[in-house]
């Protein structure tokens, strides 16, 4: 478990920005309309991508602050905005937002009010929809070994070998918690199986592939439904689309993961692996109908040992794109695999890794750098759907956040949208000062990560460059912290 830190030492400035006249951008691709689906025309190919805020109630409920959150997105208009990772099961979640229940439409419905009514209509809207297995907190090693260890058989044959004290093999279970939690690390990892030592070093985390624990075998059978009711109330709700998060650390991820091992006909080959994925897209489109928008966001590459690679995610396009998703949006890593290991008491975070640095690359980079880093996965991806004859449109993110290197990823055919998600949080004008001719007034976004930093620590994120600008003028939210400012100052368009 390196961190990247450890390893990309290259800075990189910001790439010079040439920003086009009105004129030029009135010309340019990235402000042509697109299509997504049968119903669902865009104004242009720009894209703001899911983000998580942390602003939902405990109980996953819309909040003033919610709404604040997409209002200030959708005053710069953008062709498409993602209401962030959003969760399909109705259990409590910590401040996600949710929609397991029919009771979260009312908040819902506000959200799209808000957004269509700040950006005047020109903003299509749409969800994404997200399923996560448990993962718990780095215990204290005192807590795990008194309460959490599972004492079996194994475990004690284990204990008994490494002491050489066949006492071990049916000793008073009490008197094993306490011998292991007296013992130093040498004997705990002779002991310990790997999963063990897992739980005690970053906290119990459940795959897709732990079988033995029938709620995770069942998932089958159950998802399908989740994400479809899910579907049903994005489009009772009002959204344009609904995105199925099958990217990152998450479920849908893990089951196209070359790492799923399961042996029930979802794991193993490519097409086991996309068998879940595909019923679910099936289940979705089968409850909301041929007309409305259905998009998946995955991995084009997970960029851990022993995960997908990008031919795997070429596979799986070609397929999803066959079964009728009208959009791929495609990201890269953020997977818990190579994550770093979380601090007593935190639970492990799937963007400290390098995996997770593919995901939100920074400016302390590789040669290659950070901006349009992930292109070339899209490209391959879209490459093959056209190839196959679908036009599926397929949009890609990860370091872009200037004029010519949106327009180039357009006018080269490697992507239809383009996303850019913390260009837009440093300035959620910056699509809309383009298009104007005034992209010299742009706020550039400095890909530090102060913002992901936050949601690390699952505090509200706000940006740096403006987080506290202008404070004490009246009206202005305030993070619960008090010191920060929750959306960036407004925007007079002149
Ligand atoms: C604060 C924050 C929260 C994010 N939350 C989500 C999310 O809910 N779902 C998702 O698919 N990606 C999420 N992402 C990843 C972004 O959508 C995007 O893929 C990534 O930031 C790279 O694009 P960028 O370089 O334009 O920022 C998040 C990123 C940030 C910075
Ligand atoms: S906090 Fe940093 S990385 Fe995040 S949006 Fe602002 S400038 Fe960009």
């Amino acid at each position: 478990m390196t961190a990247v830190a450890e390893r990309f030492t290259v800075h990189h400035a910001l790439p010079p920005a040439r920003w086009p006249t009105a004129e030029e951008a009135a010309r340019a691709m990235l402000f042509s309309p697109g299509r997504i689906g049968r119903r669902v025309v865009t104004e242009a190919r720009t894209w703001v991508p899911a983000m998580v805020p942390w602003r939902a109630t405990d109980d996953g409920f819309v909040t003033p602050e919610v709404l604040g959150w997409y209002a200030r997105f959708a005053e710069g208009q953008p062709a498409v905005l993602v209401v962030e990772a959003t969760g399909i099961r109705d259990i409590q979640s910590g401040p996600l937002l949710r929609i397991g229940d029919d009771r979260f439409l009312p908040g819902l419905r506000r959200l799209v009010e808000t957004v269509r009514d700040k950006s005047a209509g020109r903003t299509r809207l749409f969800i994404q929809v997200i399923d996560f297995l448990a993962v718990r907190r780095r215990p204290e090693p005192e807590k795990y070994f008194a309460r959490f260890l599972e004492v079996d058989a194994a475990l004690r044959r284990r204990l008994a070998a490494a002491t050489a004290d066949d006492r071990w093999r049916d000793a008073p279970e009490a008197e094993i918690r306490a011998r292991l939690a007296a013992a130093d690390r040498t004997l705990v990892e002779a002991v310990l199986d790997a999963r063990q030592r897992e739980a005690l070093d970053y906290g119990y985390r459940e795959r897709v592939w732990d079988t033995h624990l029938p709620h995770v075998r069942e998932l089958p059978r159950i998802l399908p439904g989740l994400f479809a009711e899910a579907g049903r109330r994005a489009r009772e709700a009002g959204f344009d689309g609904v995105e199925l998060h099958y990217a990152h650390a998450y479920t849908m991820a893990s089951f196209l993961s070359r790492l799923n091992t399961r042996d029930d006909g979802y794991g193993g080959s490519r097409e086991h692996r996309v068998r879940l994925p595909l019923e679910v897209l099936a289940a979705v489109r089968a409850r909301v109908g041929p007309d409305y928008a259905v998009g998946i966001r995955y991995l084009g590459d997970d960029v851990i040992e022993g995960g997908s690679r990008v031919e795997d995610a070429v596979w799986f396009g070609v397929r999803f794109a066959g079964a009728g998703a009208d959009y791929l949006s495609i990201s890269k890593g953020g997977r818990f695999e190579d994550a770093r290991q979380p601090k007593l008491g935190e639970a492990v975070y799937p963007y400290t890794g390098r995996s997770g640095y593919e995901c939100m690359p920074t400016v302390i980079s590789d040669a290659r750098g950070p901006f349009g880093r992930n292109v070339p996965l899209a490209a391959a991806i879209r490459g093959a759907i056209r190839d196959a004859g679908h036009d599926t449109p397929v949009v890609t993110s990860g370091g872009i956040g200037t004029f010519d290197l949106a327009e180039g990823v357009l006018r080269r055919g490697e992507a239809d949208f383009v996303g850019a998600a913390r260009q837009s949080l440093a300035d959620p004008d910056w699509f809309r000062k383009v298009r104007l001719g005034l992209g010299h007034l742009v706020r550039r976004c400095e890909y530090t990560n102060y913002c992901e930093g936050l949601d690390q620590r699952h505090k509200q994120v706000t940006c740096k460059l403006w987080d506290r600008v202008g404070l004490d003028a009246p009206g202005v939210p305030l993070a619960s912290d008090g010191k920060r400012r929750l959306s960036a100052p407004g925007w007079p368009v002149p």
